[in-house]
């Protein structure tokens, strides 16, 4: 057994945000995936925290990637992207990891179209950002290293 004196935390990416940087700029922007994990990581490491980056287009893969992060993570940040507004498997899974969990969207969810407006996630994370870009993963960490703090010290 392998001592981790490094928090660690998940960041997981759903479905199509592979191809952050090249579609629909006006909602998403123009900064690639590998980017925004490279800024998270830069936040987090300010916070004492390290990051194990998953994306996948498979619903199943990131309920497995929460099922594992469960026997190492402190905690996670969530974009499912459109899986937000759909699965209550990932809602489940993220009840079921049991660590502080935070949800993030680059787009104002809140006033797109209908269908997007709903998160069936937010119930299971105890925080939200959206409509922020970036930005919004910077609170996500500096939420999610506060709630670790106050439950592990
Ligand atoms: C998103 C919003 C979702 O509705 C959409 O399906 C995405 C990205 C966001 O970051 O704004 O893929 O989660």
């Amino acid at each position: 057994v392998t001592s981790r004196s490094l928090q660690e935390i998940l960041l997981l990416h759903g479905p199509n945000l592979n191809r952050l940087g090249a579609r629909d700029e006006v909602h998403y922007g123009q900064v690639t995936l590998a980017e925004l994990v490279e800024r998270v990581r830069g936040w987090a490491e300010e916070a004492g925290l390290g990051v194990r980056a998953v994306q996948s287009n498979h619903e199943g893969e990131l309920i497995d990637a929460l099922q594992d992060a469960a026997a190492w993570a402190r905690g996670a940040i969530v974009n499912a992207g459109a899986l937000t507004h759909t699965s209550y498997a990932l809602h489940d899974a993220l009840l079921d990891f049991g660590r502080p969990a935070v949800e993030v969207h680059l787009s104002r969810i809140s006033e797109r179209e209908p269908w997007r407006r709903v998160s069936v996630l937010r119930p299971a994370c105890g925080a939200s950002f959206e409509g922020e870009g970036p930005e919004g993963y910077r609170k996500a960490v500096s939420w999610l290293a506060a709630e670790i703090i106050e439950r592990d010290g």
